[in-house]
């Protein structure tokens, strides 16, 4: 685990959280990226060596929707870099952690995630 990679944000309305955390962080959304798979619209913004990724969900089945009906708003996961992730996944494995996928899956930014149940982290949902 080399760095927090990003922190995930769960929003109803991603143009108006794009503005909010443009004026919070005084740096642009830099990119706006749908994850059709995952049922969600990302705006990335830079801060430092880290980025935010606002979600907003594109509809009703979304992980998204369903956090935000349950939780509201707010700090949806980490991110963590990892060198290999499928290296990092046997080992998180073997620790006893919960994976949500047995192999790494296409997410945002052209990059291969996967998560950790947050009933084994803590209740946080962590992404590699
Ligand atoms: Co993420």
């Amino acid at each position: 685990m080399n760095k927090i990679e990003h922190i995930g944000i769960a929003v109803t309305d991603l143009k108006a959280a794009g503005e909010l955390y443009e004026k919070l962080l005084n740096s642009p959304v830099y990119k706006i990226e749908e994850v059709a798979s995952e049922g969600v619209k990302t705006a990335f913004i830079q801060n430092g060596p880290n980025k935010i990724e606002l979600l907003e969900a594109t509809n009703p089945d979304s992980p998204i929707h369903k956090f935000i009906a349950k939780k509201g708003e707010g700090i949806h996961h980490m991110a963590f870099e990892v060198v290999d992730i499928k290296a990092e996944m046997a080992r998180l494995k073997n620790e006893g952690f919960v994976l949500l996928s047995d192999e790494p899956k296409l997410g945002a930014d052209n990059k291969l995630v996967c998560f950790v149940h947050p009933r084994s982290a803590g209740g946080v949902l962590v992404e590699l």
